[in-house]
C-alpha cells in the first residue's frame, strides 16, 4: 500500500500517535487532515515525553515531510509554542519539514473563549469539549465567515474581516453568553506575529500531497479523534465537530478519492476509554474501571481529565469499521490488562429485552443498553519486554484471535507498553 490511514476505532485517545510513529519508519509523508489541538499524541522516546497538537507524530522521525491540511483547524499560537518546542528538543533541525495549507482555518481567542462560556452554561448538559475552541472555529467555517492560514499572510485584509468577524462574535459573547469581548488591536498584534512565524510554511498542501504521491512516496494520513465522536456518525451531540472517520481524509486534504491505494488501519485500546460525557455501555465504574486508570495512565494528554474507562466494546469496534471501510487494526495497551482475571469483550447489547448485535444510532437506546459480556481467561504475565507475537502467553494470543474472529480483521500491530520498541508488528500494512 502507498497509502495508510490511522483512524481512531473508538472515542479518540486510542494511541494513534504510536501507531504513526511506528508506521512513519516507512514513510517519507505524514499528514494531518482534520480536528485542531483537541488532539493531543503522545510519543515516549527514550527518556523524553513528547505530546503533540498539531504536528504530525512524523515529525518525530528525521527527513518526513508534515502536512497539516486543510481540514484542519489551526491555533496558530499552539503551533508556534509546538514548533519552538519541538526544535529546543532537538526534533526539528529545519522548518522545511513543515508545511501548512493556506486553507485551514484559523481558531481565534473569541472561540475558545465562546467554547468555554457555552459549557458553562450547557451546565449538567455540558459536552465535556476540551475547552479550546474547535467548535465555534468549526462553525464560523461552516457559516462562511471564518479566518484563514492564508489570511495571516495579507495584513490589511486580516484587519478587515478580524474587525467583522468580532462585531459578531463579540455581540454573541457579551449578550448572550455574558462574558468579554475582545478589542482588535488584542488580537491584531500577536496575530500578525504568528502570521511572520508561521508565512514560510504556509503552501498549497493539497498540490505537494499530489506531488507526493505521483513520485510514489509513501505517505500516512493521521487522524485524530476517533469513530464514535465523528460528527455525522458518532454519540451525537456528544461528539467533535469534525469528521473523524475516513472520508475526511479526502475532503480535508484535497486528495482525490483512488488516486493512490489506501489502506485503513483502526487503532483501538484493548479495553476502552472516553474523555467527557455521553453514553458508554462498557463503562466500569468500579476497582477494575479504576485499575484500568491507573496501569493505563488513563489521563488526557490535553486537558489532563481523567478517562472513563471500561471493557472493549466489539459493537462499537465493528461500527467503527463499517464506518471507515478498516482494513485492519492496530491494538495498543494490551500490557494493561495483565492481572485481571477474566478479561471481558462485549459482544452484544440488551435493550428493553432485546437482544442488538449492531451498535444503535440512537443516543436514547444507547444509553439503556446493557452489555453482554463473552469472558476469556486473563494472564498474570507482564508482557512489557515481549517482542514477538510467538513469545506471547497463550492467553493474549486467544484473545486477539477472539477479536479477529468478532471483527473479521486482522490485527497487524499491538503496542504492549509506552516505549518506542515495545511493539510487536504481526504484518506491515505497507507491505499488503
Ligand atoms: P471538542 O473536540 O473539544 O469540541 O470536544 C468534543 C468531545 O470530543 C468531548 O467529549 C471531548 O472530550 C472529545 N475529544 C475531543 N478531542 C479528543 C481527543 O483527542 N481525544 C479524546 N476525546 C476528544
Amino acid at each position: 500500500m502507498q497509502g495508510i490511514g490511522i483512524i481512531g476505532a473508538q472515542w479518540g485517545d486510542e494511541g494513534k500517535g504510536r501507531v504513526v510513529d511506528l508506521l512513519t519508519e516507512q514513510a517519507q509523508v505524514v499528514v494531518r487532515y482534520q480536528g485542531g489541538n483537541n488532539a493531543g499524541h503522545t510519543c515516549v522516546i527514550g527518556n523524553q515525553k513528547i505530546v503533540l497538537h498539531l504536528v504530525p507524530s512524523g515529525i518525530l522521525r528525521p527527513g518526513r515531510l508534515c502536512l497539516i491540511t486543510n481540514g484542519v483547524v489551526v491555533n496558530p499560537q499552539v503551533l508556534v509554542e509546538e514548533i519552538a518546542r519541538l526544535k529546543s528538543a532537538g526534533f526539528l533541525e529545519n522548518e522545511d519539514r513543515i508545511r501548512l495549507s493556506d486553507r485551514a482555518h484559523l481558531i481565534m481567542p473569541y472561540h475558545q473563549r465562546i467554547d468555554v462560556l457555552r459549557e458553562e452554561r450547557r451546565g449538567a448538559q455540558k459536552i465535556g469539549t476540551t475547552g479550546r475552541g474547535i467548535g465555534p472555529a468549526y462553525e464560523d467555517k461552516a457559516r462562511r465567515a471564518g479566518l484563514r492560514v492564508g489570511d495571516l499572510l495579507e495584513p490589511e485584509e486580516f484587519k478587515k474581516k478580524l474587525a467583522a468577524n468580532l462585531e459578531e462574535n463579540n455581540a454573541y459573547i457579551e449578550k448572550i453568553l455574558g462574558g468579554k469581548g475582545f478589542t482588535l488591536a488584542e488580537i491584531l498584534e500577536p496575530f500578525r506575529e504568528y502570521g511572520e512565524k508561521l508565512r514560510g510554511l504556509v503552501a498549497d498542501t493539497s498540490r505537494l500531497l499530489d506531488a507526493e504521491v505521483k513520485k510514489g512516496s509513501r505517505i500516512l494520513f493521521e487522524g485524530a479523534q476517533g469513530s464514535l465522536l465523528d460528527l455525522d456518525h458518532g454519540t451525537y451531540p456528544y461528539v467533535t465537530s469534525s469528521t473523524t472517520t475516513s472520508g475526511s481524509i479526502f475532503s480535508g486534504t484535497g486528495l482525490g478519492f483512488g488516486r493512490l491505494p489506501l489502506l485503513m488501519v483502526g487503532v483501538t485500546k484493548a479495553y476502552t476509554t472516553r474523555v467527557g460525557s455521553g453514553p458508554f455501555p462498557t463503562e466500569l465504574s468500579d476497582p477494575v474501571g479504576d485499575r484500568l486508570v491507573e496501569a493505563g495512565g488513563e489521563f488526557g494528554s490535553t486537558t489532563g481529565r481523567r478517562r472513563r474507562t471500561g471493557w472493549l466494546d466489539i459493537l462499537a469496534l465493528n461500527y467503527a469499521i463499517r464506518l471507515s471501510g478498516l482494513g485492519g487494526l492496530a491494538l495498543t495497551k494490551i500490557d494493561v490488562l495483565s492481572g485481571l482475571d477474566p478479561v471481558r469483550l462485549a459482544v452484544a447489547y440488551r435493550y428493553r429485552g432485546e437482544r442488538l448485535t449492531e451498535f444503535p444510532a440512537d443516543l436514547k437506546i444507547l444509553s439503556q443498553c446493557e452489555p453482554e459480556y463473552e469472558s476469556l481467561p486473563g494472564w498474570q504475565e507482564n508482557l512489557g519486554s515481549v517482542r514477538r507475537l510467538s513469545d506471547l502467553p497463550r492467553a493474549v494470543r486467544n484473545y486477539l484471535a477472539r477479536v479477529e474472529e468478532l471483527t473479521g480483521l486482522p490485527v497487524l500491530l499491538m503496542s504492549l507498553g509506552a516505549e518506542r520498541g515495545q511493539t510487536i508488528v504481526i504484518r506491515d500494512p505497507f507491505s499488503l
